[in-house]
């Protein structure tokens, strides 16, 4: 059965002024009581787990715009200075003029970086949460009154779907932030094959992804000083109260990340600090001490391992900018 046509999305606090169209895909493809019942599965599974995209309500949102600027948490400003040092060979490398679609982005501040220099025709902004693209969006419209402004708001981990919102015209896909790495490998290469499916002539994808580094250092950017990551990962639990009938108590949790090397990932997990009973989708789930709640993984991924990725996809021309360190990695696949 067809769903229904795709619906202007109604305003609210954060509507974007009238020259950007947001479209709300969210529930086109997934029925929100199918959701419910998964991240409730989720939660009763041994170990338990919570899918990072119930991270993003508008206190995660915020909390994860501070993460991105500690001092500790390298990724952010590393590419934010890969994309400027070599603006220039970037821009050439992707071309002008094209469609522009930023995959998870947020408060788009790093496309805002390219914009200037790479004269998009349109801009195509997607992410889960509606409360970070939307204030965003009213924010660029007016400095880049040539380019056309969209918005999607949607859950690309399960099904790239634009609404419409591109056409078949050439499109660089964007997907900064190490996001990819939130994926396992396997999954993560569904997604890279599903954006290169989209890709015609002259598009392709402009992608940053996190190094392989020293533990000391991973460790310390999932767990600053000033518990930001901390309340970042706590506050999931807050979000899943009010989706799924939770009575979680974030005090009883602490906050637990780590670099995994063998399986070349950071994990975050929730641990409960003493035997509690929480209600869980109306049921009642024990946690004994010490049992954790999987939140998310971060891969990281040595240059080259990652170039292998993007070829098995598919895409068969790869440019890479790196910074000196070599701490973060931005490819051009195409
Ligand atoms: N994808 C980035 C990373 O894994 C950013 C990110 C997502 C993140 N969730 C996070 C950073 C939680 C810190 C904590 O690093």
């Amino acid at each position: 059965m067809s769903k229904p046509a795709t619906a202007l999305h109604t305003v609210t606090e954060h509507s974007p002024p009238a020259r950007v169209r947001l479209l709300d895909r969210r529930n086109a493809h997934a029925d929100p009581d199918d959701e419910r019942r998964a991240l409730v599965a989720g939660l009763f599974a041994a170990p338990a787990v919570i899918s990072p995209k119930y991270f993003y309500d508008d206190i995660g949102c915020t909390l994860f715009e501070a993460i991105c600027s500690l001092p500790e948490y390298y990724p952010t400003r590393t590419e934010r200075a890969i994309l400027t040092t070599h603006r220039d060979s970037i821009v050439q490398a992707v071309g002008t003029g094209r469609q522009f679609v930023d995959l998870g982005a947020g408060d788009c501040a790093k496309a805002a970086l390219l914009l200037p220099a790479l004269h998009a025709r349109r801009y195509v902004a997607v992410d889960i949460a509606e409360a970070a693209i939307g204030p965003a969006l009213s924010r660029l419209t007016p400095v880049f009154p040539r380019v056309e402004f969209m918005g999607v708001v949607t859950d690309f981990s399960r099904r790239l779907d634009l609404g419409g919102a591109i056409d078949a015209g050439p499109v660089t896909f964007f997907y900064p932030g190490s996001s990819i790495g939130n994926f396992t490998p396997d999954e993560a290469l569904s997604l890279l094959r599903r954006v290169r499916d989209l890709c015609g002539p002259e598009s392709g994808l402009l992608i940053g992804v996190d190094t392989k580094k020293d533990k000391a250092r991973l460790d310390a950017a999932y767990n600053d000083t000033l518990g930001v990551t901390a309340a970042f990962n706590l506050n999931v639990l807050n979000h899943v109260n009010v989706l799924a009938d939770c009575d979680f108590k974030p005090a009883g949790f602490a906050h637990v990340a780590f670099y995994e090397p063998i399986k070349g990932r950071v994990e975050m997990h929730l641990e409960s600090r003493h035997l509690q009973r929480v209600r869980v989708g109306g049921r009642e789930r024990v946690f004994v001490e010490g049992e954790r709640i999987h939140t998310e993984n971060s891969y990281k991924y040595h240059p080259g391992e990652f170039a292998d990725l993007l070829a098995s996809a598919g895409f068969t021309e790869l440019r890479v900018w790196q910074d000196d360190a070599g701490d973060f990695a931005v490819f051009y696949a195409s």
